[in-house]
């Protein structure tokens, strides 16, 4: 196993894939997809990938990533966005959507669900992973900057300016209430990170076992709610709604 953190993010793929397909080869969209990691990895067990990222450079290390690993059927990398998805992609042609670590970073989250939901089948998934506020105000907190503890325990992620505060970070609540307005169903909330990112690297590269250990507690607690609202990274996996809209009664 490599480092725990990267494996749990590697995980938090696998546990989408498994909601989405039930073991099936899935066409996959990873938006804001970086240098491939997770998408390549994707590829290798044999489903169709698409990797959109705003970033050139992160496109050439995908395309350098896919040739390494030998794949047959590469990676497709696309230079684009949230907000310019639909001129690069079909709607409805794709069966699970991973959007990791990217509505940090966008300037309208709302909107960028709103396009990931067009780009779906019927029936399809999205998994989102985004920073988590109560973990990032602990980490503050445990490094003696209460101030800006503070100021991030009073911040939500709608009120957020990306300029002056960094990455926009979220509370489950926040998530569940994007993806509902989105138009998606949540089936599955996951706490990624919870000790991961506290816990000195020191116990963990030199203690025996202690990797495998602390990867194992990673996974038991991920889908409690009391430690999952702490965790560094949260993930909610969610299917597309196909209910059909409430009459509206003013109309
Ligand atoms: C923190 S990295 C996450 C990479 C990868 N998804 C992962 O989980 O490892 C954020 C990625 O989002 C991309 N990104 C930034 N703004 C974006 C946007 N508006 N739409 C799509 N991707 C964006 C960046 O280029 C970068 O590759």
């Amino acid at each position: 196993m490599g480092p725990v953190r990267s494996e749990l993010m590697w995980q938090a793929v696998v546990d989408a894939v498994e909601i989405a397909g039930a073991g099936d080869l899935l066409d996959v969209l990873d938006l804001g997809g970086g240098t491939g990691g997770d998408a390549v990895r994707l590829a290798q067990l044999g489903h169709r990938v698409t990797v959109v990222d705003p970033s050139p450079d992160a496109l050439a290390s995908l395309h350098r990533r896919g040739v390494e690993a030998g794949l047959v059927d590469p990676v497709r990398g696309i230079q684009g966005d949230a907000a310019d998805l639909l001129d690069h992609v079909a709607p409805g042609s794709f069966d699970l959507v991973v959007c990791h670590g990217v509505l940090e970073h966008v300037d309208d989250p709302a909107f960028a669900l709103s396009t990931v939901a067009t780009v779906l089948r019927a029936g399809g998934h999205v998994s989102v992973v985004v920073s988590g506020r109560n973990a990032a105000v602990a980490a503050r907190a445990l490094a003696g900057d209460f101030v800006t503890a503070q100021t991030l325990l009073g911040r939500s992620a709608d009120d957020w300016d990306l300029r002056t505060m960094g990455p926009r970070r979220f509370v489950p609540s926040e998530l569940e209430a994007l993806l509902v307005g989105g138009g998606f169903v949540p089936v599955a909330a996951n706490g990624l990170r919870v000790f991961a990112d506290l816990v000195p690297s020191a116990i963990v590269d030199t203690e025996p076992g202690a990797r495998d250990a602390l990867y194992a507690l990673e996974r038991v607690v991920r889908t409690s709610p009391e430690f999952s609202g702490l965790s560094a990274g949260l993930q909610s996996i969610a299917r597309l709604d196909l209910s059909p809209a409430p009459p509206n009664p003013g109309g």
